[in-house]
């Protein structure tokens, strides 16, 4: 993996053979589209898969960047929001790539957050059995995470995710610029992740975020630029290292285990929203690895202040409404797709920046650790 800034975009590889791609990080990517996506084509049309939102906001932008080099493009906005992560939607994204006479060797373009990423690169993945596609993520989620590591795919009613295929893009172009118009709330949810990755690796990343983070939420580019490269170069080596998740790659699940089930108990909507909940998972994971002896007490404290900091949800007593009780939660964790044998997977960690996975937690632990965090909501 190499990282370097190349015409003033920092660049992060992801080294996977032929497989191999470039994640472009710069403020105004969009409207450079065309010189980046040239490369790759074989004629000068792209198909665009994207929400109503994204295109409302910034599909004019894409289809002058690409003009600027001769490319045309055609483009499907799919209903914002989760649900649209279904076989109805699929469908129509694929048959719509067909009717636009996709061809083998065309590429297709995912231009939104997590949901048409995942989405638009199945689609992608099924066509003609295997067409390339290039990531434009316009959310700080989908740049620090989804766009990057070739996970697409739709959720069931089984679960969220649970069909789909390891399809890696050709291309990520993450402009830090479009991060401006989400809600606030949105971009907190979406740091989530980045804080993720501090806890999981890099010690010095987490303090860099303490330093750096409030200015970086306010709108500071260029913190903005330094936070996603960092946060994809992490990614892209675990990636590297282990593309099919057989080991290494189970550690971007920090705060997951936890976030999933509260996500599943406030039924994935406005109560608690995907980041928010990886950022309370993370602090129940350290909690718990405090009182499993394996980092110090601080460890959580250290995190929650600085979640605080953020003015980010950092407890169970920062979540609105009912939840299920320990047993309850538990039962919901059980669903999560890491268990094996009946074992619930969790990471855990030997203090901030040590992460590792655990599949021998004592139940025990965990139901007490939860018992005690509900209690706190209504002390
Ligand atoms: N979002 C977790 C992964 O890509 O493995």
């Amino acid at each position: 993996m190499a990282d370097e800034a190349v015409n003033d975009a920092a660049k992060v590889r992801v080294d996977l053979g032929v497989r191999s791609y470039d994640i472009l990080i710069a403020p105004g990517l969009i409207g450079e589209a065309g010189r980046h996506i040239a490369p790759l084509l074989a004629r000068p049309k792209v198909a665009v898969i994207t929400d109503e939102n994204v295109a409302g906001l910034h599909l004019d932008s894409l289809r002058a960047g690409l003009a600027r080099e001769g490319i045309g493009m055609e483009a499907l906005a799919l209903p914002p929001g989760e649900g649209t992560k279904n076989w109805p939607h699929l469908e129509r994204a694929v048959e719509w790539l067909l009717s636009a006479e996709v061809e083998r060797t065309d590429l297709v373009i995912a231009f939104g957050g997590g949901v048409i990423g995942d989405l638009a690169g199945f689609a992608a993945a099924v066509l003609r059995r295997g067409v390339r596609f290039a990531q434009i993520p316009t959310t700080l989620l989908a740049q620090v995470d989804s766009s990057v590591g070739g996970k697409t795919g739709i959720n069931s009613p089984h679960g969220k995710n649970l069909i789909g295929a390891f399809h890696q893009p050709a291309l990520v172009l993450a402009d830090t610029a479009v991060l401006d118009t989400l809600a606030a709330r949105d971009f907190l949810s979406g740091y989530g992740e980045v804080v993720k990755y501090g806890l999981l690796g890099d010690a010095d990343f987490f303090a860099w975020l303490e330093e750096n983070a409030p200015a970086m939420a306010a709108g500071d580019q260029a913190l903005r630029v330094e936070a996603v490269r960092r946060s994809c170069a992490m990614k892209a080596g675990i990636v590297a290292r282990d593309e099919r998740e057989q080991g290494e790659r189970a550690l971007l699940n920090l705060g997951h285990t936890f976030g999933h089930a509260l996500e599943a108990a406030t039924g994935y909507g406005d109560r608690l929203l995907h980041g928010e909940g990886v950022a309370i998972g993370a602090a129940l994971a350290l909690e718990l690895s405090s009182r499993l002896g394996l980092c110090a007490q601080e460890d959580p404290s250290r995190l929650r202040q600085h979640l605080r900091e953020m003015r980010m949800k950092a407890d169970l007593s920062d979540i609105e409404g009912e939840l299920p009780d320990a047993d309850g939660l538990i039962a919901l964790m059980m669903q999560d797709k890491k268990v094996r044998d009946g074992r619930i997977r969790f990471v855990l960690a030997r203090g901030i920046g040590a992460a590792f996975v655990a599949d021998d937690v004592p139940m025990k632990a965990v139901r007490a650790l939860l018992a005690d965090a509900l209690a706190m909501r209504c002390a």
